[in-house]
């Protein structure tokens, strides 16, 4: 159940080995949780983010291997992962694969992207949506980007399928209004994880503590969008302004 703050006792984290994810887990760990069930696709990340989870206080950790290529296996892992968790308070998505310029012209990394980042978490937070309905509560948080609010030309794969995800996710918080499910929408600028190994800083940048910081804030109302930092609401609402012969120029 989750307290009277929003804060889940149970937790599915899909991307369970996501530097976010871990920094999410360890804050959330700190006030009430106590089982996660970390789905991910390599067994050896997997037993060290549970290793993680577990030094941090939580008392159950499973693990579920998923691949998030695997767009026809996705309500099946997801039901493994309930299966393995019982009741779960909070379902995290945090699956995404970033693209770079060097991907525009290949068909297959354009798949991998777009199938891990949306399709994937699409159909699995469809299935999820479905079991919290059953159960009638639960939180859902969707790792979103800023990148999904104005797609740049450095990272466009990555960014449009984020710009599916965040757009699916706000749809599907409509769908379960009154339901007692609800979806929040992350969107962090830049954070060093090794999503981001070797990219320069750019504007908008934070860190995996900030992020999780907000989210275990954002859990405590039920606001739809949680901006990291804060100040990206008003840059981003700015940026959709600028016209694009200026946005290109802006380094990131
Ligand atoms: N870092 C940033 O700047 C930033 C900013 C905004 C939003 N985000 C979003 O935050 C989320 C977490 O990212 P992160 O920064 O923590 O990076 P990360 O550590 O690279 O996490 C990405 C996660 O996706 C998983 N993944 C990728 N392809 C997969 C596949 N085929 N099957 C199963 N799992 C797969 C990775 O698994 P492996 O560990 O096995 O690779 C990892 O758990 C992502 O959705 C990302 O888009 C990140």
């Amino acid at each position: 159940m989750l307290d009277a703050f929003g804060q889940p006792q149970s937790a599915v984290v899909l991307g369970g080995t996501s530097d976010l994810a871990g920094a999410i887990v360890r804050a959330l760990a700190h006030r009430r949780l106590r089982t996660a069930v970390l789905g991910g696709r390599n067994e050896e990340r997997l037993a060290l983010a549970a290793r993680a989870a577990s030094a941090e206080g939580v008392r159950e950790v499973r693990t579920v291997q998923l691949d998030a290529t695997d767009v026809a296996g996705a309500a099946r892992a997801v039901d493994e992962c309930f299966d393995a968790a019982g009741s779960v308070d909070l379902v995290l998505v945090a699956i995404g694969v970033l693209s770079h310029e060097r991907d525009e012209l290949d068909p297959a990394r354009t798949a991998e992207v777009v199938t891990a980042t949306y399709s994937w978490p699409a159909v699995a937070l469809t299935r999820a949506a479905a079991h919290l309905r059953d159960q009638g509560s639960g939180r859902i948080v969707v790792l979103s980007s800023v990148a999904a609010v104005r797609v740049r030309r450095q990272n466009f794969v990555y960014a449009s399928a984020k710009s599916g995800l965040d757009s699916f996710s706000i749809g599907l918080r409509e769908a379960l209004h009154g339901t007692g499910v609800v979806v929040q929408i992350v969107r962090p600028g830049r954070v060093p994880t090794k999503m981001t190994e070797g990219l320069p800083r750019a504007p908008l940048s934070t860190t995996p503590d900030a992020v999780a910081n907000a989210v275990v804030a954002g859990l405590a109302s039920d606001t739809p969008i949680v901006w990291v930092p804060a100040s990206a609401r008003w840059a981003l609402a700015a940026a959709r302004l600028v016209p694009q012969s200026l946005w290109r120029r802006i380094p990131g």
